[in-house]
C-alpha cells in the first residue's frame, strides 16, 4: 500500500470537478487503487474518500465510520447508485480533506437506499441513515465533480476557497 496525495481545491480544483468514470471490473488494480485510497484517509485522517482526490477519476469511494474506540470497519464502493432518498431532509455540519478546515451545514436526504459493487465485486444493496447516509452522499457528489461548499452560498463557497488558498501560502 502506498499514500496518495490528497487533492484540494487551492491548487487542483479542475480535477476536482471531473466527472468520474464507472470501473468496468473490480480486479487486482481497482483493489490497489482502494487499498491506498484507505490508508490515504486513515493518514490524513478522514472517514471518506472518492478517488478523485487523489486524482484519479473513477467511481469508487472508500469510507470508515467507526468511533476511534472501535476496530477499524473499512467499506468500499464501486460504481455506486442512489436508488431512492427520503423527502425528509437534514442539516449535518460536514467537511472534506480536499477543503481542510472548512466545516459548514449541509442539508441532504436524512435516508438512502444505495446500490453498490464491494471489495469483490459483489453487488450489495443496503439503506443508509445518519452519518452513512451523510458521508455517501458527500462522497457520491464527488464523483460527479460536486464539492460540499458548493451546496452553500456562493459567499460561503467562495470565501471557503480564499480561505484554504490563503492557509495553503501560510504554510509554504
Ligand atoms: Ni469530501
Amino acid at each position: 500500500m502506498s499514500l496518495r496525495r490528497i487533492l484540494t481545491v487551492d491548487t487542483d480544483m479542475a480535477v476536482l470537478k471531473q466527472k468520474s468514470a464507472p470501473v468496468a471490473e473490480v480486479d487486482d488494480a481497482v483493489r490497489v487503487l482502494m487499498d491506498d485510497m484507505l490508508e490515504t484517509m486513515y493518514a490524513a485522517p478522514g472517514i471518506g474518500l472518492a478517488a478523485i482526490q487523489v486524482g484519479v477519476p473513477k467511481r469508487v469511494i472508500v469510507m470508515d465510520l467507526a468511533p476511534k474506540d472501535e476496530p477499524p470497519a473499512p467499506r468500499y464502493f464501486v460504481n455506486p447508485e442512489i436508488l431512492w432518498a427520503s423527502e425528509e431532509t437534514k442539516p449535518w455540519e460536514e467537511g472534506c480533506l480536499s477543503v481542510p478546515d472548512i466545516y459548514d451545514d449541509v442539508e441532504r436526504p436524512a435516508h438512502v437506499r444505495l446500490r453498490y459493487l464491494d471489495y469483490h465485486g459483489k453487488l450489495i444493496e443496503e439503506d443508509a441513515d445518519d452519518l452513512y447516509a451523510v458521508c455517501i452522499q458527500h462522497e457520491m457528489d464527488h464523483l460527479n465533480g460536486v464539492l460540499f461548499i458548493d451546496h452553500l452560498s456562493r459567499l460561503k463557497r467562495d470565501r471557503a476557497v480564499k480561505q484554504v488558498k490563503k492557509a495553503a501560502k501560510a504554510d509554504a
